[in-house]
């Protein structure tokens, strides 16, 4: 099975002010992008996710602080721990994920192909084993 989460890292334009990472459609980026959200201010010992998408793409990039990223499909389970704001996990479609050990200071900035859909959420967990085995 070809593999559906993959990290990518993003060229740091840097100097003695600092660090600027600039997002391209159709340049750097693995897919055109519909929509931006970010998950912020999680409290302590929340975990948030456990669903999975029919087809979307989604870029994860902890712009601020760290956050550990549980990923299954395939039976194969995969752990990101994303804390370099350059940095980005590609999870593309049939992935059931999970979202732990936000730090406090956890700015998790998401990039996604397609609008938000209900739809395409699976968040039934045995769902996602019923429908992988399809
Ligand atoms: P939710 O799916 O619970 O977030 P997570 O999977 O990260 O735990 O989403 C929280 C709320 O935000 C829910 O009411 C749906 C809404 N939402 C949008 O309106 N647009 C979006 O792009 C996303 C991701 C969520």
């Amino acid at each position: 099975m070809t593999a559906k989460t993959a990290l990518i890292s993003f060229q740091v334009h840097g100097d003695d002010r600092g660090s600027l990472v600039a997002l391209e459609d159709g340049h750097n980026l693995p897919f055109d992008v519909k929509r931006v959200y970010y998950i912020y201010g999680t409290k302590t010992g929340i975990a948030r996710g456990f669903h999975a998408h029919r087809k979307l793409k989604q870029l994860l990039i902890a712009v601020s602080g760290s956050v550990t990223i549980k990923c299954e499909y395939g039976g194969q389970n995969k752990e990101y721990i994303l804390d370099k704001p350059n940095e980005g996990l590609l999870i593309d479609g049939f992935v059931w994920r999970e979202m732990h050990d936000f730090s406090p200071d956890c700015v998790l900035m998401v990039l996604a192909d397609e609008y938000y859909s209900e739809d395409d959420y699976i968040r039934d967990y045995d769902i996602f084993k019923q429908e992988e085995n399809l």
